[in-house]
């Protein structure tokens, strides 16, 4: 485990930088991240290029033997810049530029942008390409998808659709273009979503295309940067740092040419005192490691009170940092990077704090650091391990903006519905991977793929022969809806998988906040969101509904099917239900699950050859007690335990 920080030398007087150096070094910090906002301080002014600062603080940090990451300063383009290009800038949906002087304003289609960002990349990449100290490069800082409505982004929206339908009749036949009299008869007609109606009223075929589109716009322009600087540095591994937002890309296909994933981390700094709400960051990192199915980076890691654009946080309570960082080591993220060594005195951000508060006195924080940095050490060994799971959740791109397009009832959330069945596993003990929808499903067990709601021929094929082959399957609600084109496929649901599930929804009732209740095992559960009333149709009904007029009728389903089982979940229930639920899957197809620990408590491995590492992480804010195969247990809030297992 390898521990970095954040660190912006042209923020800080000079006289600072040889101090932070030293203490860094002596704190055991092996990586710094630098440059990803310092454009107008290497390019003071239109090819004049300053980089000696770099040079020195490069050279500062190397003597003491911590490593570089270098990024790519295209977030933030020098104000003379877009005053020069003006196309530069991006433009919003009421056709006219945004207001600049914040962040990220940069159109990523900008012929003049593109060409300034080619030779400030290339000034950088060649500078350092010799230098073994810097380990990574960082492409931009935290892209989104390119939702600009310039002229040029227009075009290559149009240029997208044409490549794809060829012909304007087979776009007007997908997007059902006959409603509202939508037809075009011409490509000139054919534009992103303009104006500032709600989302839900532009063609929901438009609106799929529009996202892919700006998801696969983000693609180019990170390709683009790749290849300046693989030019210079065709070996040195290039990520760049995500995380999720509304405009958010494509993970899965964005990290398809990088070397690694890196995420910015900030889990929960107030943690919800109601059993409902699920805070644990371990679906999220669960997620970016089964974007590449590989180990990944924390670029940016919580090290403070949040703050800035809005009141600030509470501080980080003791415990955090190191225990959440601690996590992300255990669910697969080998160097943690903390954001940030010191907290900015000026700027926007003056309030987002860093190890170190505005005045540079070591406190609380930075002595539970150091503990991480030492302890990291210690754990060296655990490093490039595995994280194997028996257990998989299915994560579609497609649906995800489908679903933001059109919201199908009140609480109702795509990633949220993945978080409840994430949540069960880990209560299980059950190690889970969040992976693409599209991706291999060998070894798996279970199958968890919750709202599958945009249909591709290929997934839904891959899923039969899943089950067919004796694996254990689990649908839900909002599967199948749609087809590629976001229409609606005229069959009873969950349509295309209804020869799998056998049970079909006769009808459906979208009850969104209010609670009603179902029945299962003699169990009663809180139900909410939405119920599909099915007709079981033969199959064993594994739990019913007990309110309305659909009361007596099947909720959960399953069916056997080839050599496996194919699961039906209708509704969207309380925790405890999923909880139940999968610890009777697993232990029904042979996987072992941990006995009932109190929530928050989780139990997760990574393995090598010879060794199961045990990570149990106490993920709330009280000291607990527990057993576990027999052993008692106390933990402070926070603690991370780890045991070495010999297979
Ligand atoms: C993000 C950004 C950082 C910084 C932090 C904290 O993760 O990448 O530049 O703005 O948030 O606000
Ligand atoms: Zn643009």
């Amino acid at each position: 485990m390898r521990i970095g920080v954040d660190y912006y030398p042209e923020q800080w007087n000079p006289q600072f930088w040889q101090e932070d150096a030293d203490r860094m070094a002596e704190t055991g910090v092996k990586v710094v991240r630098l440059a990803e906002f310092a454009w107008s301080v290497l390019e003071p002014r239109q090819d004049q290029f300053e980089f000696d600062w770099l040079d020195t603080i490069i050279r500062m940090f190397t003597e003491k033997g911590i490593q570089i990451v270098l990024c790519t300063p295209t977030n933030c383009p020098p104000l003379w810049l877009y005053e020069a290009y003006p196309d530069a800038v991006q433009t919003g949906t009421d056709g006219n530029p945004i207001a600049i002087g914040v962040r990220g304003h940069r159109c990523y289609r900008s012929p003049a942008f593109l060409q300034r960002m080619e030779i400030i990349i290339d000034q950088m990449v060649s500078r350092y390409k010799d230098n073994s100290h810097v380990i990574a490069w960082q492409i931009d800082n935290e892209l989104e998808a390119n939702f600009c409505r310039c002229p040029n982004c227009q075009e290559g929206f149009r240029n997208y659709l044409q490549e794809k339908y060829q012909t304007l009749e087979e776009m007007n036949r997908c997007y059902g273009n006959t409603v509202w009299s939508g037809s075009y008869s011409d490509w000139s007609q054919v534009k992103p979503p303009m104006g500032s109606y709600a989302k839900g009223w532009y063609n929901p075929g438009l609106m799929l295309d529009y996202h892919r589109f700006a998801a696969a716009d983000t693609e180019r322009f990170v390709q683009h940067q790749l290849a300046c600087i693989r030019k210079h540095c065709p070996d040195i591994p290039v990520t760049t740092n995500t995380w999720f937002c509304e405009n958010h890309v494509d993970f899965h296909k964005l990290f398809r040419s990088l070397d690694f994933v890196s995420y910015d981390n900030y889990p929960a700094l107030r943690l919800p005192q109601d059993a409902e709400s699920l805070h644990s960051h371990a679906f999220h990192l669960d997620f970016m490691r089964g974007i590449k199915r590989q180990n990944f980076w924390i670029m940016e890691q919580l090290s403070g009170g949040m703050g800035s654009w809005s009141p600030m946080s509470q501080t980080t309570s003791p415990g955090m940092i190191k225990g959440y960082a601690l996590q992300a080591f255990a669910h697969g993220a080998d160097t943690i990077v903390h954001f940030r060594w010191r907290t900015a005195v000026q700027g926007a951000e003056m309030f987002w704090h860093g190890l170190i508060d505005h005045s540079n006195i070591p406190g609380r924080r930075f002595e539970e650091f150091t503990e991480l940095c030492s302890q990291a050490e210690a754990l060296s060994d655990i490093a490039n391990s595995a994280y194997v799971s028996r257990a998989a959740i299915l994560y579609d791109t497609d649906t995800d903006f489908a679903l933001n397009i059109q919201p199908q009832t009140d609480g109702f959330h795509y990633l949220q519905q993945l978080k409840l069945w994430h949540d069960a596993c880990l209560h299980c003990g059950v190690n889970t991977d969040i992976i693409s929808a599209d991706a291999s499903l060998e070894g798996y067990s279970v199958v968890i793929a919750p709202a599958l709601y945009i249909t591709h021929p290929g997934t839904a094929e891959a899923l039969h022969a899943y089950v067919q082959g004796g694996g254990t399957l689990i649908l839900t609600l909002r599967s199948g809806v749609k087809d590629a084109c976001n229409s609606c496929i005229m069959d009873a649901l969950p349509t295309v998988y209804r020869d799998m599930t056998g049970a079909y929804a006769e009808e459906y009732n979208p009850i969104g906040w209010e609670q009603q209740y179902m029945e299962m095992d003699g169990k009663t559960y809180r139900i909410s969101q939405w119920c599909d009333i099915l007709r079981a149709n033969g199959t064993k009904v594994i739990a019913s509904y007990q309110d309305g007029f659909y009361a007596g009728k099947p909720a959960v389903t399953k069916n056997a099917y080839g050599k496996g089982y194919a699961y039906y979940v209708g509704t969207a229930a309380e925790r405890q239900f999923y909880q139940d639920f999968m610890r009777t899957v697993f232990t029904g197809c042979g996987t072992d699950c941990i006995e009932p620990l109190p929530l928050g408590i989780e139990v997760t491995t990574r393995e090598d050859e010879n060794t199961i590492f045990r990570f149990i992480f106490n993920n709330t804010d009280k000291t607990q007690h527990f057993s576990l195969n027999d052993k008692e247990y106390t933990m402070q809030p926070f603690e991370m335990a780890v045991e070495r297992i010999a297979k």
